[in-house]
């Protein structure tokens, strides 16, 4: 049943498509002050801060290309202890959602919510006197930015910050506020991970001081992150996400299989980044590579897929 390429159709178990993708998009107010609107991230060729315009033209594209959505990340040129920059009417997410829905109504836009590129530390949550992350005084703080997304005209709200509680206080927040159809991707199963390094760059939210592990998941527990997303789903996640991919194949599956949500797979800045090098070292074909990447993350049991190849993968497809 593998000789041809029809016969090899016929009985192929996953298909790729563009309306299984997001591609996600660095939104920023310094890239807003240039000429070109857009700013070069050095670990990650093919990717720019864009301003709000340029942010616009890329989710057109997107559209285009049969993508389902894209998912925003802020880049603020003010920080602050609180994050406050997070929650502001006319912040940089804020604005570009309601550009993006203007002009392209059809695409999903969704919007990660987290603090980290709005706290001067680059922690996900505010500070207790001692430095460690206050958990129970974050969440009312997200469930603010999550709020000002939703007004901003979000289809779906995406928590990465990891912290305790989170899924549940933004639904509650987003329900007394009116935004009853606005829903909610859970980063369920987000690991402590080397692989953020690019987005951290991209992004300015490396941790002034120590790490992310005392929140985000240890590489080593599958359990702990089925019990994340199971916690998720009882706090009212209409979808939960594993974080990063290519490692957690297991957890892809084990999480579609316990929660039975649509399930995203994030596919990384460093696993971008890796393929990247590769590809640019001659060591690997660019386009093979992320064919069978985005595949065998469909197979693992990813619904959608979170990737910065997705603009190139959709066009792959339509070639
Ligand atoms: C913010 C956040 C991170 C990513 C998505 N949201 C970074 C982090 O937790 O440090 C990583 C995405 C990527 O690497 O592509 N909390």
């Amino acid at each position: 049943m593998r000789r041809t390429a029809s016969l090899r159709g016929l009985v192929r178990e996953t298909q790729l498509a563009p309306g299984r993708l997001v591609e996600p998009i660095f939104v920023s107010e310094a890239a807003g002050a240039t000429a070109a609107g857009r700013e070069p991230v050095a670990a990650m060729p093919g990717v720019d801060r864009v301003s709000v315009a340029v942010a616009v033209e890329q989710a057109r594209t997107a559209a285009d290309l049969g993508i389902a959505g894209v998912l925003l990340f802020g880049v603020p040129t003010d920080k602050d202890a609180e994050g406050s920059g997070a929650w502001e009417p006319d912040g940089v997410v804020q604005l570009t959602v309601g550009a993006i829905k203007q002009a392209v109504p059809e695409l999903v836009v969704m919007t990660d919510v987290c603090l980290c590129e709005y706290t001067d530390h680059g922690h996900c949550g505010v500070l207790r006197s001692d430095g460690v992350v206050d958990n129970d005084a974050t969440l009312e703080l997200l469930a603010r930015v999550a709020s000002s997304h939703a007004r901003a005209g979000a289809d779906l709200v995406a928590p990465s910050d990891m912290m305790d509680g989170r899924v549940g206080a933004i639904r509650a927040e987003l329900d007394s506020d009116g935004y009853t159809d606005v829903g909610i991707l859970a980063y369920s199963a987000k690991f402590a991970s080397a692989f953020y390094g690019p987005f951290r760059e991209a992004a300015g939210s490396t941790p002034a001081f120590g790490d992310r592990r005392s929140y985000q998941l240890d590489p080593a527990n599958g359990q702990e992150a089925i019990r994340e997303a199971l916690l998720d789903v009882q706090e009212g996640a209409d979808m939960v996400m594993v974080k990063p991919a290519l490692a957690y194949g297991d957890l892809i599956h084990a999480i579609k299989d316990a929660t039975g949500l649509p399930v995203a797979a994030y596919n990384v800045s460093g696993e971008y980044a890796m393929v990247k090098a590769a590809a640019a070292a001659g060591y690997l074909d660019e386009r093979q590579a992320v064919t069978e990447i985005l595949t065998s993350l469909h197979r693992a049991g990813a619904d959608l897929v979170i990737s910065y190849h997705a603009a190139d993968a959709a066009r792959w497809l339509a070639q």
